[in-house]
């Protein structure tokens, strides 16, 4: 009797189930009069696992290409587990950016959204997305082109490039994102990480505290974009716990600042963070949570592939040189740069966008229709997901001319560099309010690397979009310093 009522209950619970991946995942497949035309691939993983396929990033991948080929830049698949349309057009990529809340939203998929935690502005909409962004844009005027925090970035910048003295190869990808060894911060901390941690938190990046975070946070990092499966031992389960390290000592950083003992650094960023009322504990730690991922892992990715591409174009590097030759004429070795010789370095900003667009180290971003959208002769239906591939616009034959060259003289006299074919910092409500800040960061970084270094790649590297960027091999460059090796190292290249 009992084994007959427990069979009952499982069929009901296997029906049930099956009911749900109908309703969630087949249903939809019938009811899409007037979307564009594509595949679903298979049942359940549609098309998500060659959608995800590695590719070097500097390309649009093997996927997109053949189904661009096949079915024009906007078309429908399947997902994330959910139907999905695709954008590669620069058009409809601005549509649905600019009409974030209205006919679209920000829809992350269920792991990130678990791993992030419930109030990440990557998570958040509405009102509540309001109020936390404005968090953002207070923070970025905090620091803004401010000098306390270009003096900060220059000192680190320093720290830095004077590491690398005596190296003959490095591993610079490895050098921008990893602390080899926790004991010898200041010659291997990460440079955007210490950058962001101070301006954020007020810690000095030889502080052990700041260490630990890093090491949470490279565990967090690499459950994010591993297989959600929360069974211990798994790197997502190990990110889970990671998180709420760094929960843990994020709160005993913001009590100490709170009870004001000294200790910590004064940040004005922090303190507006805690006197804000409308936010709550776990608002806060995840805002900090947030502002780490967002500042630091782009601008690392940023910085790398900048030394990859300008690695490979001796002119480039040459020009560069000039350029911040030329700045540093006009001050003394010690001084820090300020917000006016930023605004000197316009070579090195056409640097930073070609790398931005050739890069693509956001190659998409993830939305879903509020509503029954119509657009251009289609219809976008209410709750299927879209994906505004940001990257395939940057390589897109028919908006750049040799889109897989990289060649920065392309933006000569271009004053207005974002609009619908580069979006490299997304757009709408939810643009990169940190786009300056990265972009400081990097121009300082080049400016102490040119005037003490000559470089090249050290055998092949790609950098991959896994579609977070990773380079195979790490990055290894073979690297001269100007002064004691004056070895004319490119000659024969
Ligand atoms: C330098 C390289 C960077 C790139 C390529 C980049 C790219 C992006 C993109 C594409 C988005 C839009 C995401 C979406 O629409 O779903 C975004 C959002 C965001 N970025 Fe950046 N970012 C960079 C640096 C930074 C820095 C340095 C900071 C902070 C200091 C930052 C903070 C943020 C925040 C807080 C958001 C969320 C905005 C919102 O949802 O309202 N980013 N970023």
């Amino acid at each position: 009797m009992v084994m007959a009522v427990l069979l009952v209950a499982c069929f009901i619970v296997v029906m049930a189930l099956l009911a749900a991946v109908v309703f969630r995942h087949l249903l939809p497949l019938f009811r899409n009069p007037g979307a564009p035309s594509g595949s679903f691939g298979l049942p359940l993983v549609g098309e998500t696992l060659g959608f995800l396929r590695p590719h070097a990033s500097n390309t649009t991948g093997a996927f997109l290409h053949d189904h661009i080929t096949r079915y024009g830049t906007v078309f429908k698949s399947h997902l994330f587990g959910s139907p999905t349309v695709v954008s590669c057009d620069e058009e409809l990529n601005h549509f649905v950016l600019q009409n974030e809340e209205r006919l679209f939203q920000c829809s992350y998929p269920g792991p990130i959204r678990g791993i992030l935690g419930g109030s990440s502005l990557l998570v958040v909409t509405g009102e509540r997305h309001r109020r936390i962004r404005a968090m953002a844009l207070a923070f970025v005027a905090s620091a803004g082109l401010k000098p306390a925090y270009l003096a900060d970035v220059d000192r680190a910048a320093r720290a830095v490039v004077a590491s690398l003295r005596r190296r003959r190869v490095v591993a610079f990808c490895a050098q921008a994102r990893q602390v080899r060894s926790l004991g010898t911060v200041a010659q291997h901390m990460q440079f955007a990480f210490g950058v962001i941690v101070e301006q954020v938190l007020g810690l000095s990046p030889d502080e052990p505290v700041t260490g630990r975070i890093l090491e949470d946070y490279s565990t967090f990092m690499k459950g994010l974009v591993s297989l959600p499966v929360n069974i211990p031992g798994t790197p997502y389960a190990r990110a889970v716990e990671a998180r709420r390290k760094i929960s843990v000592t994020l709160e005993g950083i913001m009590d100490e600042r709170w009870k004001g003992d000294g200790s910590i650094k004064k940040s004005a960023f922090l303190d507006v963070l805690l006197e804000n009322k409308d936010l709550s504990h776990d608002d806060k730690v995840t805002f900090v949570l947030d502002s780490l991922l967002a500042g630091y892992e782009t601008t690392s990715v940023l910085l790398s592939m900048l030394v990859y591409f300008v690695g490979q174009s001796l002119k480039c590097l040459d020009q560069l040189k000039l350029e911040h030759e030329s700045i540093r004429s006009s001050k003394g070795t010690e001084e820090f740069l300020t917000a006016d010789d930023y605004k000197k370095m316009e070579y090195t900003q056409r640097v930073i966008n070609e790398t931005l667009r050739c890069g693509n180290i956001v190659k998409f971003v993830h939305r879903r229709a509020l509503k029954d959208v119509r657009y251009k002769g289609y219809v976008i239906p209410a709750g299927w997901k879209v994906l505004p591939i940001l990257g395939s616009v940057h390589l897109d034959p028919a908006l750049y001319v040799n889109p897989h060259e990289f060649d920065p003289s392309r933006w000569e006299g271009l004053n207005q560099t974002a609009g619908k074919k580069f979006a490299p910092f997304g757009g709408g409500l939810r643009l990169c309010p940190g786009s300056e800040l990265g972009k400081v960061e990097v121009a300082f970084f080049l400016h102490h690397l040119v005037l003490n270094y000559r470089w090249r790649l050290d055998g092949v590297d790609t950098p991959m979009a896994h579609p977070y960027v990773e380079f195979r091999r790490g990055l290894p460059i073979e690297i001269s310093c100007h002064q004691p090796d004056p070895t004319p190292w490119f000659v024969g290249q």
